[in-house]
């Protein structure tokens, strides 16, 4: 799939946002954690709306937290975030992951999730968090296996609808499929001793969590603009746009219903 654009597929709307307040530094960076001390200097790039941040600024703390994100929407809800009890080291600003903000060999950690996956330019960003690392210091990130996430419901599978997505990153110049990348991307940008490479689930569920993942889907890929641009890539046609959102609503309230991201999570050290 050709590089169109370099635009940021998901948005930033009240469902996304419902999808990434559920995530925890306990639930979404448990393999970086136990590498984590008080006193060290973490940055956190494309850090959202802070859900992760919190729980990586408090595992620092007294040491420095930064967090980074393009949209400055984001910034603030984090700052928000941060007001929590345990995070008074945590700093946020607006910047871009490729043109970091900040002097060479400053952290002792470069944290990402989810975001590696949305921005086109690998090279150049794998470059500039290698720049802000001190010697020693470690790179950790998870990132999305499109291809290995689903959504399970009774007798739909739902497997074109997902791979339709897979093919809108990819149009809007993301790598859906980089969780299952990471070894050999880190290595190509000088990052030789891997401390760990592996891979999780992030399952939904019960009812309350199918209502986040239908209101995620309806809204970051059933809008209108997303829907164009899938018709416009020649990726679905308005027949099956409509059958799949359907078919989604069907899930909504299902007790079989399951949906689960799948990650690939790398650990590793600049030397
Ligand atoms: C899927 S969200 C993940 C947010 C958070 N890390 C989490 O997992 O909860 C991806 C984030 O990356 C940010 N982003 C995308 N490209 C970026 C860039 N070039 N520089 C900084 N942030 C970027 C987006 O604005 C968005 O907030």
């Amino acid at each position: 799939m050709p590089t169109t654009s370099t635009k940021y597929t998901l948005g930033y709307g009240e469902a996304m946002e419902n999808l990434l307040r559920r995530r925890t530094a306990g639930n979404s960076a448990a393999y970086l954690l136990p590498h984590l001390e008080p006193g060290m200097r973490l940055l956190d790039c494309g850090c959202g709306p802070g859900s992760i941040s919190t729980g990586l600024a408090q595992a620092v703390r007294p040491g420095e937290f930064q967090g980074l994100d393009l949209e400055a929407s984001q910034i603030e809800k984090a700052q928000l975030a941060a007001e929590n009890p345990g995070c008074g080291n945590a700093r946020f600003q607006a910047g871009d992951v490729t043109d970091l903000p900040f002097e060479n060999d400053r952290f002792d950690i470069v944290h990402c999730h989810a975001l590696m996956m949305h921005v086109p330019d690998t090279p150049a960003l794998l470059k500039e968090m290698k720049r802000v690392l001190k010697p020693g210091g470690l790179l950790a990130a998870r990132e999305l296996i499109a291809s290995a996430s689903f959504l399970q419901c009774r007798r739909h599978s739902f497997g074109e609808m997902m791979t339709m997505f897979q093919k809108l990153v990819e149009a809007n110049g993301g790598h859906p499929e980089l969780g299952k990348q990471l070894k050999p991307v880190v290595r190509n940008a000088g990052f030789s001793k891997v401390l760990l490479a592996t891979t999780t689930f992030e399952c939904f569920n019960t009812e309350k969590e199918m209502t986040i993942v239908i209101d995620f889907f309806e809204s970051c890929f059933f809008n209108p603009e997303n829907r164009k641009a899938a018709i416009d890539h020649g990726l679905a046609t308005e027949e099956q746009l409509a059958r799949w959102q359907n078919q989604l609503q069907n899930c909504r309230h299902s007790p079989d219903a399951l949906f689960a991201h799948a990650w690939g999570e790398i650990l590793v050290r600049k030397t």
